[in-house]
């Protein structure tokens, strides 16, 4: 049965559009057409000259030796022995610019609480936090966990770990207390930072108190640092408890910026994978800052009156790239939001476009579709005009919902940037730039400096109209280094399903044109409102669960947030299915795994397909919860 949501699709399908951009469009972008098509030409012919310009963009304390070491693959390593700080090039070197006393970061709350800092004042701030770090004996390599709402200080933590040679490792604060923990000790952090609490639909969540329950047990954190942000009450008792704004009170305002290697670890970010084991993805800060530099000058065009948008969360790879790192280091100013896009009402992110005259906005399919849904008149009757790029990230975004936010949010003038890309991958890897002919729901093509291609899993090539996987053939600098003390599963994971070839999990096809169209993912990663949750991170909590005997996860198919979860149980002897129990079952997953995981409906069933060696075939399940043909059921042992 087919809905009226893929009626509308394959017709807008059928349809073939292309969007051609203005010629006025083209001829202001930092890179038209013709630059453009030279700079695909260039990083086919010679990728490392083309990557070493982009890396002259920036400042180095000294210049590599080599653009890349691929002698010990997968293990690459870019910039060889060139010296650098991403810090040095997202704060120091600006303010002694123009851009000194330009707003470095616009934040907003969800109360309509508004905070500028300069390029100046943050610089101060990060300096301050960075000596505060120093004078807790935070060194060069050591990890500090961060646990923060979207504030500026999030942002100021990341920075003054960067400048002084620190790891960040940021974990979202929608996550539970048993997902930090386990990320708190996964990367043996020495300091937590936290905030007392956060606002959300005008709730206040206590994260402090996920924090104290995190760390019970942690002993190699020493210190909890403790931002005042709701004003919220909150447990300082335990001797590692400290308040942020009482070390800031006194820190000076000066501090030296480490000197890193080009390939010394910027952060660690944990994402799932197939396992119920999150993987701590390494980035570093020679590569990453060219990659993420170069990707959002291009494609989000940068210019120096340019208010930019990023409507993530930093505790995403898309807020460290492109919410901190990359628009500070390109010196725009960059907007910070901490609420929910619909709060108090579906109208709040058309105000703050209006009310600070954003000029880009970059935001995910799952809030396009949410805001859709309240009708074409809400973005109409707020004056959008300062808006001239529009953004998408995180899922595939479909055409209905491609058009909406064309016609109503950009007033049919602003490109739309599609861009897919990974915490892996650091940066954009297949994206348009705004010089681009579009077609909607495609992510356009490969990122100059990138060799994607569609293969089968033999590594061979996947003629056009038919789905592969998407397959990236040479390193790029701002790719992962490793995953964190763990070299073999990094080899593993993206590197030997497909000798020769980085896999990223997802299916894709190309178009007669050689367009790319993301289909999701080929593994059994689900993503819910752009999150990645791994099905077997939902079944190894509901099997801790009492009632649960066995359990599989699949996502199933949503018209706002792409997915939900869905999954099977069968339950232990003595136990009777029921709603009260399937909803118990959720509020378990919640607790468990944080809010992000939002499961549709549970199932109770008596027996699960599964292969003769005891797989469980997510697919099958799949099929049969979409009412779509099962395959082939050979290998099934029942
Ligand atoms: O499946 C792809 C999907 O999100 C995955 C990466 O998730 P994460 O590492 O959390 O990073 C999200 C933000 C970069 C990919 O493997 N994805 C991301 N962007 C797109 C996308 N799918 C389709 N179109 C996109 N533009």
């Amino acid at each position: 049965m087919q809905d009226e949501t893929t009626l509308r699709t394959e017709a807008l399908l059928a349809e073939k559009r292309v969007f051609k951009p203005s010629s006025q469009i083209v001829d202001q972008a930092n890179i038209n057409t013709e630059q453009y098509e030279q700079a695909i030409k260039y990083g086919e012919a010679d990728p490392e000259g083309y990557w070493a310009e982009a890396a002259q963009e920036l400042e180095w304390f000294r210049k590599w030796d080599r653009v890349l070491d691929d002698s010990d693959k997968p293990f690459y390593k870019w910039f060889v022995n060139g010296k650098c700080n991403i810090v040095h090039n997202a704060l120091d070197r600006h303010i002694n610019t123009e851009n000194r006393n330009k707003t470095a970061i616009l934040w907003e709350g969800e109360q309509g609480d508004v905070e500028q800092l300069t390029y100046y004042e943050l610089y101060q701030q990060v300096n301050k936090f960075s000596n505060v770090l120093r004078s807790l004996g935070v060194h060069k390599g050591d990890r500090v966990a961060i646990y923060l709402p979207n504030i500026p200080e999030i942002a100021i933590a990341m920075l003054a770990c960067a400048k002084i040679g620190a790891v960040h490792n940021v974990v979202y604060a929608g996550f539970s207390a048993a997902a930090l923990k386990e990320r708190i000790h996964g990367s043996a952090a020495r300091i937590v930072v936290t905030a007392d609490g956060s606002f959300r639909r005008g709730k206040l969540i206590n994260l402090k108190k996920v924090v104290d329950e995190a760390v019970d047990g942690c002993d190699t954190v020493e210190r909890v640092i403790v931002v005042k942000r709701a004003g919220e009450s909150v447990d300082m008792s335990d001797k590692r408890n400290l308040w942020y704004h009482e070390l800031m009170r006194d820190a000076a305002t000066e501090a030296t910026t480490e000197v890193m290697d080009a390939e010394d670890t910027l952060f660690m970010l944990y994402t799932s994978g197939t396992t119920a084991k999150p993987k701590g993805i390494v980035h570093v800060h020679g590569g990453y800052m060219v990659g993420i530099h170069r990707t959002l000058k291009w494609v989000f065009d940068i210019k120096p009156t340019d208010v930019y948008w990023c409507a993530a969360d930093p505790g995403w790879i898309t807020g460290h790239s492109y919410i901190v790192y990359a628009p500070l280091i390109a010196g725009t100013t960059t907007v910070m939001y901490d609420g929910h896009p619909a709060y108090p009402d579906a109208e709040r992110m058309w105000k703050i476009i209006k009310k600070h005259g954003i000029t880009i906005l970059y935001t995910s399919p799952t809030t396009i579709r949410m805001l859709m849904s309240y009708g074409d008149e809400l973005p109409r009757r707020n004056d959008l005009s300062s808006l001239r790029l529009l953004g998408s990230v995180g899922e595939p975004i479909n055409p209905e919902a491609w058009m909406w936010y064309y016609e109503n949010v950009g007033g049919q003038r602003c490109p739309i940037m599609d861009t897919w890309w990974q915490t892996e991958t650091g940066m954009f890897i297949v994206t348009p730039v705004p010089a681009s002919p579009l077609k909607p729901g495609s992510a356009s093509k490969p990122f100059p400096g990138i060799q994607a291609e569609v293969i089968d899993k033999h590594g061979r090539a996947v003629p056009p109209g038919k789905g592969g996987l998407l397959a990236i053939k040479t390193p790029w600098p701002a790719m992962l280094r490793t995953l964190y003390n763990d070299r073999e599963r990094y080899k593993e994971t993206y590197w030997n399903i497909v000798p020769g070839y980085y896999i990223a999990g997802d299916v894709v096809t190309k178009d007669e044109d050689g367009y790319l169209w993301f289909q999701g993912r080929a593994d059994d990663v689900i993503n819910i409102a752009g999150h990645r949750i791994s099905t077997a991170e939902i079944e190894s909590v509901l099997v801790g669960h009492p009632a649960v005997a066995e359990a599989a996860a699949i996502g199933v198919p949503d018209a706002i947030r792409g997915e939900l979860g869905k999954a099977f149980v069968i339950l232990r002897q003595g136990q009777a299915g029921s709603d009260e129990l399937a909803k118990e079952l959720k509020q378990h997953i919640r607790r468990e795994l944080g809010p992000i995981v939002v499961m549709g409906s549970i199932e109770f069933v008596e027996s699960l397909p599964k292969t003769r060696s005891g797989k469980i075939m997510r697919r099958v399940l799949k099929a049969r919860a979409t009412g779509k043909d099962e395959g082939d059921l050979t290998t099934l042992a029942d």
